[in-house]
């Protein structure tokens, strides 16, 4: 035995009795079967058993990293949030990235939106802004991202993706093609996490101190610069580096390379709403630049790698409904969904406790409920009274609402999204291929037809209502779009 050995602490078991051997299990004679008084050998394989946890139902494959968040600009005007308060103020920062269809151990290098999730961990609890790169979305409404979904995860019968549901839900659900346009050009495949934008996507409530109310969007502009990958570059990069996208962020940060995105939000009074040509909570549309400039907000910088995945990423939760006071939600029915969705997903994949875990808990406050026990409590609350009102001292309520309280009107019912002057599924897909330069209406006709022409031979139906969308959107694309398809399928 060297000296080093002699330094080296004792393996032990869970319990931390030593372990006298950890390369042969015990058995009754030489060669003989395994004894049940072997517990060490129990006990490692029963805890590998439960290893896993659920992986995230959308967003399963995913990176992240700690940083700062810092502001730039004054922007008290719109909003009370005490981490925006004043120009120069830091928040300790969040951010998994991820992608929405593949599975946990699937490949970074696809055409899919990248998860943009970050965690503000500020002086008046957690805000979580759980974005994505797109500035829009496929759907709508809520009621039905569930089935949108299943059209991108695997059939329940080949257990594959099938080109035959997506192009199905996609051509029935036309509000999607805006987005798909910008899925299927440039920006459709990021060649890092580095390299692309973040956007809050829906719109979003901002109060100030006098209580008056705006409507923001918020868009994380990347320093490093735009860049992307062909779908040849991608189809090659994914067999290669399945990890390409995790293995770059976290290699960049370990060199001192820390990326870092300038954050800006689009802001409207609240009085401009209901006449905005735009309804402006449909998050298949944007609000165009001209009708509602940038306005810089601060520098968000990613700058520690997390030491444990399976702890600080794995088990790292995000909810769009973790508020803080002067930012809150607008009537965006996908959003309304949403604030539901998350928290119900964390209690059935983490537990009724992950938000006590220390990547997800708050760290600039502490949380002080009255909620106690459940699996993997840890007794943080000692002999603390547990109800509340009490005339011992408890925490109390502060008798301030978070945000600006809206203004309903008519009858209770199962509404479609109000459309405003300017508002039909095709006006911003149309506006979009137009801005694309030729080269890249070429690469954006040559994926879709790529794609689409994989539908059965015997669901011509589906690809012509697929391709009818792209129609209605701009007449040149939909015809380039039916010739590159016809052409595909032929062969
Ligand atoms: C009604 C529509 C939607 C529903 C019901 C929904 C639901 C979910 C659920 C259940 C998860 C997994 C949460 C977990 O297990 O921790 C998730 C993850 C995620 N969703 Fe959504 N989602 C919707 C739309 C969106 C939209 C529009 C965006 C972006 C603008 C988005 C961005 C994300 C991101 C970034 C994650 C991963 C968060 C993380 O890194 O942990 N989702 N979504």
């Amino acid at each position: 035995m060297t000296t080093q050995d002699e330094l080296r602490p004792t393996l032990t078991t869970e319990a931390g009795a030593p372990v006298a051997d950890n390369q042969n299990t015990e058995t009754a004679g030489v060669g003989g079967p395994a004894l049940i008084q072997d517990q060490l050998l129990f006990e490692k394989l029963a805890h590998f058993n439960r290893e896993r946890i659920p992986e995230r139902v959308v967003h399963a494959r995913g990176a992240a990293a700690y940083g700062t968040f810092t502001v730039t600009a004054d922007v008290s005007q719109y909003t009370r949030a005490a981490f925006l308060s004043e120009v120069g103020k830091q928040t300790e920062v969040f951010l998994r990235f991820s992608t929405v269809a593949g599975n946990l151990g699937s490949a970074d290098a696809v055409r899919d939106p990248r998860g943009f999730a970050v965690k503000f961990y500020t002086e008046e609890g957690n805000y979580d802004l759980v974005g994505n790169n797109t500035p829009v979305f496929f759907i709508k409404d809520a009621i039905k991202f569930p089935d949108f979904i299943h059209t991108q995860k695997r059939d329940p019968y080949t257990g594959s993706q099938e080109a035959d549901n997506v192009w199905d839900f996609w051509g029935l659900s036309p509000e999607a093609t805006h987005q798909v346009t910008w899925l299927f050009g440039d920006r459709g495949i990021p060649a890092t996490y580095r390299h692309m934008n973040g956007y809050g996507s829906h719109t979003f409530q901002w109060q100030n101190e006098a209580g008056e109310h705006f409507w923001v969007k918020y868009h994380f502009k990347t320093d490093q610069g735009i860049r992307n990958l062909t779908q040849d570059e991608a189809n090659k990069l994914a067999g290669e580096d399945p990890d390409s996208h995790q293995r770059d962020l976290r290699e960049s940060i370990e060199r001192g390379e820390y990326p870092t995105w300038t954050v800006q939000v689009q802001v409207m009074p609240a009085a401009d709403a209901a006449g905005y040509r735009f309804n402006p909570f449909d998050l298949t549309k944007v609000w165009p630049h001209a009708d509602y400039p940038l306005i810089e907000v601060g520098r968000l910088e990613l700058n520690r790698n997390p030491e444990n995945v399976f702890a600080e990423v794995e088990q790292s939760i995000f909810s769009p409904a973790h508020f803080v006071p002067g930012i809150g939600p607008s009537p965006d029915k996908m959003l309304q969904g949403r604030l539901f969705a998350y928290a119900d997903a964390h209690r059935y994949r983490v537990g009724i406790n992950a938000d006590h875990l220390p990547v997800n808990r708050p760290h600039a406050t502490e949380a002080r409920t009255n909620s106690r026990d459940g699996y993997l409590y840890d007794g943080r609350h000692g002999r603390q009274k547990n109800y509340e009102p009490n005339s011992f001292g408890g925490p109390v309520q502060t008798g301030r609402p978070l945000w600006a309280a809206t203004v309903v009107d008519g009858p209770t019912g199962n509404h479609a999204t109000p459309a405003h002057a300017e508002d039909d599924d095709f006006v911003q897909a149309g506006n979009l291929y137009r801005l694309y330069s030729e080269e890249e209406r070429q690469r954006l006709i040559a994926n879709l037809a790529g794609f689409i022409a994989k539908v059965s031979a015997d669901r011509e139906d589906i690809v012509e209502r697929a391709v009818d969308n792209f129609r209605k959107a701009d007449a040149d694309y939909g015809q380039r779009l039916e010739a590159a398809v016809r052409e595909l399928r032929k062969q």
